[in-house]
């Protein structure tokens, strides 16, 4: 039996040593396979004499499932090891904040947008939408702008074409996003807290003025809403927005149509080498208009203005997107400059939420 421990000792030491599957085999291969040595031995069994054989096929037979069992064991452990090697190295912390390839970046109009968004969200507002393409009821007369009212010259308005002959009046391209206060009151009637961010479009062009630029509008109807909630809103808004204690606002004077009364509001900032700050210094940014819902805009929009009111606010988006982060120029936001979007723009993977942070 010297010659089976002898094999023994050498095919269990190979596998032991064995350090990957390839390895494995040739020592099956060695043993086991067709040529193999214990095969080989197998074969001699024939010749033996009875006794011997029986013997001997007992020794073989143990040697080769033991052989075979090591084998089956080792390459276990060798998977086993691989795993653990791979899970080292592919090892990843989905806890760890994301590192984005700066190659996109989010233009700072859609990040202002969310922003106020997250804050009207945070106060009861959702977010409603309309048509840039307007019908002419909604973009005026339902705001109380009757065809030959002299504010229908001062929207600068850009209008779609009409067949010949067909003597409707034109469709236009938004000049606010007023109509949608219209079109929410219908859809959903009162109460109703509501914004709705979105293009406008007004023939108009220089530093501050672009042909295309947002607003966002707010609309809250309820049975006992005064203009002293709109105020509170403004400034609790603008206190979230550009994330400071304190914000002034101007609460000015002044008319639309829709609003009885009407107030544009202005923001005090100040400009030192550049840097814009909020809450102080001397200048002064006209950032919205609002005023409390004119009775014939609820009227007109199925709301009986007996029994609701309420105030609404038209918010440019473009202009608190210039003072929060200190951007000069109106007309770069809409020149696809990759240089300015890299500058100014915006990690996609930071979604602006009240609680962890808007601008961060
Ligand atoms: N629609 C007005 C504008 O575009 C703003 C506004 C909205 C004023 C709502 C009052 C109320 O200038």
């Amino acid at each position: 039996m010297d010659v089976l421990d002898a094999l023994k000792g050498k095919y269990l030491g190979g596998i032991a040593g064995a350090g990957d599957e390839a390895a494995l085999e040739e020592i099956r291969l060695a043993a086991l396979g067709k040529k193999g040595e214990i095969s080989l031995k197998m074969r001699e069994l024939g010749q033996m004499a009875p006794e011997a054989r029986q013997a001997a096929g007992a020794a073989l037979n143990a040697l080769k499932d033991e052989i075979d069992t090591a084998l089956r064991a080792r390459k276990a452990g060798l998977a086993d090891a691989a795993l653990d090697e791979r899970l080292k190295a592919e090892w990843l912390d989905v806890t760890m904040p994301g590192r984005p390839r700066r190659q996109g970046t989010i233009h700072p109009v859609s990040q202002v947008t969310e922003e106020v968004t997250a804050i009207f969200a945070d106060m009861g507002f959702s977010v409603a939408e309309g048509p840039q393409i307007e019908s002419d009821w909604y973009n005026f007369d339902a705001l109380n702008i009757p065809p030959e009212h002299p504010a229908r010259q001062e929207h600068d308005t850009f209008f779609m074409a009409r067949e010949a002959g067909d003597n409707r009046p034109p469709h236009v391209l938004r000049t606010h996003t007023s109509p949608v206060q219209i079109r929410s009151m219908q859809t959903h009637g009162a109460p109703l807290r509501v914004i709705a961010p979105g293009r406008v479009y007004r023939m108009d062009m220089d530093q501050t003025h672009a042909p295309m630029f947002h607003q966002i509008e707010g609309l809250a109807i309820d049975r006992d809403i005064s203009m002293a909630n709109l105020k509170w809103v403004l400034e609790e808004f603008c206190r979230a927005f550009f994330e400071v204690d304190h914000v002034e606002l101007r609460f000015r004077a002044s008319h639309f149509p829709f609003t009885e009364p009407s107030a544009e509001v202005d923001i005090r900032y100040s400009n030192v080498g550049g840097a814009l700050k909020i809450g102080e210094g001397d200048k002064w940014m006209e950032i919205l208009g609002s005023g409390m819902v004119h009775p014939k805009v609820l009227a007109a929009a199925g709301v009986n203005p007996d029994e609701w009111q309420g105030f609404a606010f038209g918010l440019g988006i473009d202009r608190i997107a210039m003072l929060k982060y200190g951007i000069p120029d109106l007309r770069a936001f809409f020149e696809s400059d990759l240089r300015w979007l890299r500058h100014y723009g915006f990690a996609s993977l930071d979604m602006p939420t009240v609680a962890g942070g808007l601008s961060r």
